[in-house]
């Protein structure tokens, strides 16, 4: 299981965080993954800077531009599943 943690805080939702979140779990169903990826909201993780903050595991990625939620699923999250079984 792999939680993917998308930052509520509010710089990340002035930024779009809920879209991006919105995405995520749109590809989550769309890949059948909901079982093995769980998608939480946080508060700020102190990483405001240009864009929205997610934490997928341990690894925080800030500055996310809600338009590349999917090359992100893709890159990101996906990989991390076959290790993650
Ligand atoms: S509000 Fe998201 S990192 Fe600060």
């Amino acid at each position: 299981m792999v939680t993917v943690t998308v930052c509520v805080g509010s710089s990340c939702t002035v930024r779009g965080s809920e879209r991006l979140a919105g995405t995520l779990e749109a590809l989550i169903a769309q890949e059948h993954l909901a079982d093995r990826v769980e998608l939480v909201g946080a508060f700020c993780m102190e990483q405001c800077s240009m864009g929205v903050s997610v934490r997928v595991g341990e690894q925080v990625y800030a500055g996310l531009d809600p338009d590349q939620a999917e090359e992100f699923f893709y890159e990101a999250i996906l990989p991390l599943l076959g290790e993650a079984s």
